[in-house]
């Protein structure tokens, strides 16, 4: 872990500070349940929910936040349900584009995002181009993103760089994360889950290999800071010891 001091919204001051926070946006279609609204009303809330965790991050000096916001299952909800994401998307990106210079965020999208419109391409394209002139605080959201995909991706672009040989030596495990979405992006440190399930559902398979887990029974329109200070200072009592044993 890194040495990173940092004041939570409590208060209390947290010994270590993951640089990398990854999380599963879950429980968005519950929390609208319970409020009899549409489960995009829960999309919505958990929109603004991103927006809020995203901005502390940023506050208490986390370096990367990357969040699961659709899968490559996703495209089996309702019509109205996967066009109500997209057009939250379509908001975000294009408040993305208005705000990332002043706020100093920079953005990725990790995913295959030839299934989406010509339009959020071009907004996605557009936040990559401002993210190269920004330094600072990054956020990646996912989209049409699959972990096993990304690594079959990822094997498919090494085979055509040997093929042409354009690679040296054995392939390593440095090597081949430089063929991921992630490359050249640290491990998450800590993986939250709300919404009470217990899976990884095909999230960052790759990149979690010594993530520490954290699981809670909140749903994510409702996370806020103070649960983010719950899971670091969970991931604080943690002992991480990589297959290694303790010094
Ligand atoms: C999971 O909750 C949530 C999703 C599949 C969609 C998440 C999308 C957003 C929050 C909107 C756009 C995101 C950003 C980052 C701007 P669920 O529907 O599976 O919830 P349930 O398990 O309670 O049904």
């Amino acid at each position: 872990m890194g040495d990173n001091k940092t004041q939570n919204a409590a208060g209390e001051q947290a010994k270590c500070l993951p640089r990398h926070i990854a999380i599963i946006l879950d429980g968005n279609g519950r929390w609208a349940k319970k409020r009899l609204m549409p489960r995009n009303a829960g999309h919505l809330a958990g929109s603004e929910t991103f927006r809020n965790i995203a901005t502390y991050c940023k506050e208490i000096g986390v370096e990367y936040l990357t969040v699961y916001a659709f899968s490559t299952e996703n495209w089996k909800r309702p019509e109205e349900e996967v066009g109500g994401i997209m057009k939250l998307l379509d908001k975000y990106l294009h408040e993305a584009i208005r705000d990332m210079r002043k706020k100093n965020i920079r953005m990725k999208v990790f995913g295959d995002t030839s299934r989406l419109s010509p339009e959020l391409r071009k907004l996605i394209a557009e936040t990559d181009e401002i993210s190269k002139t920004i330094e600072g605080f990054q956020a990646n959201v996912c989209i049409n993103y699959g972990g096993r995909a990304e690594i079959v991706r990822a094997a498919q672009a090494y085979a055509r760089d040997y093929a042409a040989g354009k690679t040296e030596g054995e392939l390593t495990e440095e090597q081949f994360s430089g063929y991921l979405y992630s490359a050249g992006i640290p491990d998450p440190d800590l993986l939250i889950r709300p919404g009470g399930e217990y899976r990884i559902s095909n999230f960052l398979l790759w990149q979690c290999a010594y993530s520490e887990f954290y699981y809670t029974d909140v749903l994510w329109p409702d996370f806020t800071p103070q649960e983010l200070d719950k899971a670091i200072a969970a991931y604080n009592r943690r002992d991480r010891r990589f297959g290694g044993v303790k010094g």
